[in-house]
């Protein structure tokens, strides 16, 4: 069995029950092997910018006997899929600008997938945006802590119309998920004090420079959520 670190089981979780997944940026392989090895779904494309890190990918499929559920395929994001061959896709471990330029790139794909699960690295907040402007649907949005590192994880859906803005929520706040603030995600306060300290903590440097209003607010939006989270029990 593959043993998987809270972030990969939580996208793992998000990707349960769908037919062909596409792991983009599969390096390791390690999701492509758990997705099938747990019968999570049936088939696997697996696909890499890096010649080497497909290899890794492709090793693993071949010491797990998993060569007639998984294919691997050379290239950048989504351009490796004809619109319609998978019905969820995962990509993981990249940055969200990066995440935005893939999805970009290939609408007729991305548009086509029930499940797109997606853990940026950073850029959380101009991934949250493009998504919500483009009218992506939330449908899971999760926090995963590996040791002292916290990672957001979201599964997405296109649909016609944006999401509507939840009571509650700061507007035009993307910092954290309005879907995990909806469905009381139990990781939320704790990581909302975390960030709050790191923000009060920058603004102390930030004091008089161009950077001091974006921080302020990004406290102010935290403070907000917070408040709104005291009063859930
Ligand atoms: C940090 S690793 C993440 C591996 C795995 N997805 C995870 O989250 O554990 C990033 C992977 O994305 C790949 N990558 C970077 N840009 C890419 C692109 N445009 N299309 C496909 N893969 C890409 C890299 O080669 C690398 O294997």
């Amino acid at each position: 069995m593959i043993r998987l670190d809270e972030r990969l089981r939580c996208a793992l979780e998000m990707l349960q029950g769908a037919e062909t997944v596409a792991d983009i940026g599969c390096d390791h392989g390690k999701l492509t092997a758990a997705l099938l090895l747990e019968g999570r779904c049936f088939r696997v494309i697996a696909g890499d910018i890096s010649p080497d890190c497909l290899d890794k990918t492709r090793k693993k499929i071949d010491r797990y006997g998993l060569q007639d559920r998984a294919e691997t395929r050379l290239g950048s994001g989504l351009t490796i899929l004809f619109p319609g061959e998978c019905d969820a896709a995962a990509i993981l471990g990249m940055g969200g600008e990066l995440m935005v330029e893939l999805l970009r790139a290939s609408p007729m794909v991305a548009e086509g997938l029930d499940s797109l699960v997606l853990q940026p690295m950073s850029g959380i907040e101009e991934l949250r945006q493009w998504l919500y402007e483009n009218s992506y649907h939330v449908r899971a949005d999760r926090l995963a802590a590996v040791g002292s590192r916290w990672y957001q994880l979201l599964c997405v859906q296109k649909r016609g119309v944006p999401d509507p803005w939840p009571p509650g929520f700061p507007k035009d706040c993307y910092l954290v998920g309005y879907r995990a603030f909806q469905d009381r995600e139990e990781m939320l306060g704790t990581y909302c004090q975390v960030q709050l300290k790191k923000r009060y903590s920058q603004l102390k440097q930030a004091a008089g420079t161009a950077g001091e209003e974006k921080l302020s607010r990004e406290a102010d939006q935290l403070e907000s959520i917070l408040k709104e989270i005291q009063g859930w029990n």
